[in-house]
């Protein structure tokens, strides 16, 4: 079972639900009658996402970049790789980025950067999770925070160690013996 690599479950299925519900709300308040476009990052964004865009219940279109930090490491490498762009038009969108979680900032730089060079009206960052760091590389405002976590490596909910435990329902840090 993927769920006995875990040291500890921070975030139940049942808690990221109902925090995501209200981030709907607030997402559902802000935007009403805008254009809105939910993007997300591939990979680890899209399980957010999904239930993120069902529980949003404005008129919103969504769609996916691509981009590639961590390989099968727990530190990032500051190099991010763009491979894929949106597809949806976003000149004078609102765009809502959608992150699983803010750990260096370099993704989320990166994607930002991208998405501003297809002129989007406003683009504001949703990121499920918002690690507690001393230093980042990238400083970025997060509008919409689901939960602030300590400076641990985690899985589950899309979020990957070598590309596995992205299925996982739960959040949870993996055990160190893992990855040593
Ligand atoms: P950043 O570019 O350093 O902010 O890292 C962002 C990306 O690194 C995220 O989209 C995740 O894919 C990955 N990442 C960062 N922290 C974790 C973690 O604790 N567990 C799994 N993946 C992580
Ligand atoms: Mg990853």
């Amino acid at each position: 079972m993927l769920q006995n690599d875990l040291q500890e479950t921070l975030f139940t299925e049942e808690q990221i639900l109902r925090r995501i519900q209200e981030l709907a709300r607030e997402i559902e308040k802000n935007y009403k009658g805008k254009n809105l476009v939910l993007v997300s990052i591939l990979k680890g964004g899209v399980v957010f996402l999904a239930d993120l865009t069902r529980e949003v219940r404005i008129p919103h279109a969504y769609d996916l970049v691509g981009a590639s930090s961590y390989g099968a490491q727990i530190y990032s490498t500051g190099q991010v790789i763009i491979t894929k762009d949106v597809t949806v038009p976003l000149k004078g969108k609102h765009v809502l980025l959608i992150e699983d979680i803010y750990d260096s900032g370099t993704t989320l730089k990166v994607v930002k950067d991208l998405l501003d060079v297809h002129s989007p009206a406003s683009v504001e960052i949703c990121a499920l999770l918002w690690k507690e760091k001393k230093k980042r590389r990238h400083e970025i405002p997060i509008k919409y925070i689901g939960f602030k976590i300590p400076d641990v490596f985690v899985v589950g909910y899309g979020l990957d160690y070598n590309e596995k435990y992205r299925n996982l329902r739960c959040i949870g840090v993996l055990k160190p013996e893992i990855y040593s």
